[in-house]
């Protein structure tokens, strides 16, 4: 189809160009991924643990593409009422009882099932707008939704169309850029695989997620963005029930700062261990580590 995007994108580097302008710390794997996503009209499947920044990655590319960004954020029983379109029943009741008995039911009846009384859902706008540049379609967390639905999934990313029964197959004049995300809490089928592209995202290493939380938290000193990333990373080595993801390092070194610490200390550390850890078990397994914990993220 090879769209073309009002958007200087040449090549890979101009996407890690235009991420670490909107403060998202991306790899060039990841960069070149979206781009080949773009030059090829592909959907482009983000795979990864909570927290390291799929969400965020199609945000931001809405933002460089100067798109709009529609979501559709998956969850169990998520269905095509939801997820595409449905009939305003109310308002079709409501201008049925409005006619008087004169007028043409028959007429009534293909009134009623214009777009008018269409409600209209992500993926239905996703396909039909009239956006200058087409949008960015993030269809979140698709591990949470079910078989039935990745299966129309498939047929609406490989056309990029819809029918109606009422209005007949609406087509996208332009494909929207599809960002699909998964935390992996199942697989999702291969045949919706390969109609994308994937990209995996792993936790970053110290050196970005140092990176990240000067970007995002520039209120947390050198040192203590330092410090707060070299603890994550230790707690990511840790048996925890549920290790902190960046959005939770971001938390920790807000959290830090906003208590006027430039260097962690294990007072500190132990106060805010809950901007990182979310339960219980996992407090009580990481507090009597802390003073180890905090003197070797002291040296990182
Ligand atoms: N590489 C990065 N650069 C900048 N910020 C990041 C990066 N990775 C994560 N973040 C920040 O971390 C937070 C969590 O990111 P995000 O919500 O995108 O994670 P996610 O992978 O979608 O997680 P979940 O699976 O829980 O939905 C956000 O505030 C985001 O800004
Ligand atoms: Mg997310």
């Amino acid at each position: 189809m090879g769209t073309a995007r009002p958007t200087s994108i040449n090549e890979i580097g101009d996407v890690e160009a235009r991420l670490l302008e909107r403060h998202y710390i991306g790899d060039r794997a990841l960069a070149t991924a979206i781009f080949l996503a773009l030059k090829l009209d592909k959907p482009l499947f983000i795979e990864g643990e909570a927290g390291v920044g799929k969400t965020e990655a199609a945000k931001v590319m809405a933002e460089v593409l100067d798109a709009r960004l529609i979501r559709l954020q998956c969850y169990e029983g998520i269905d095509l009422a939801h997820a595409v379109y449905e009939w305003n029943y109310p308002r079709q009741l409501l201008h049925i009882r409005l006619l008087d008995e004169t007028q043409d039911r028959r007429a009534a009846e293909r009134e009623i099932f214009s777009p008018e009384f269409l409600l209209r859902r992500p993926l239905l706008d996703a396909i039909d707008n009239d956006d200058a540049v087409p949008p960015v379609l993030l269809i979140d967390e698709i591990d949470r939704s079910d078989e039935e639905f990745e299966a129309f999934l498939l047929e609406l990313l490989s056309d990029f169309q819809v029918s109606i029964p009422e209005l007949g197959t609406i087509k996208a004049k332009r494909p929207p850029f599809v960002v699909i995300t998964s935390n992996r809490t199942r697989e999702v089928h291969d045949a919706l695989k390969r109609r994308c592209l994937y990209h995996w995202i792993d936790y970053p290493n110290l050196e970005k997620e140092v990176e990240i939380v000067r970007a995002r938290a520039p209120e947390a000193a050198d040192g203590l963005a330092r410090e707060v990333a070299a603890l994550v990373q230790g707690l990511r080595g840790m048996d925890l029930y549920k290790v902190p993801g960046v959005a939770e390092t971001l938390d920790w070194a807000r959290s830090l700062a906003a208590l006027g610490a430039t260097r962690i200390d294990s007072s500190l550390v132990d106060a805010t261990l809950g901007a990182a850890l979310k339960y219980q078990e996992d407090l009580e397994r990481v507090r009597e580590k802390v003073p180890a914990m905090v003197e070797k993220a002291r040296g990182a």
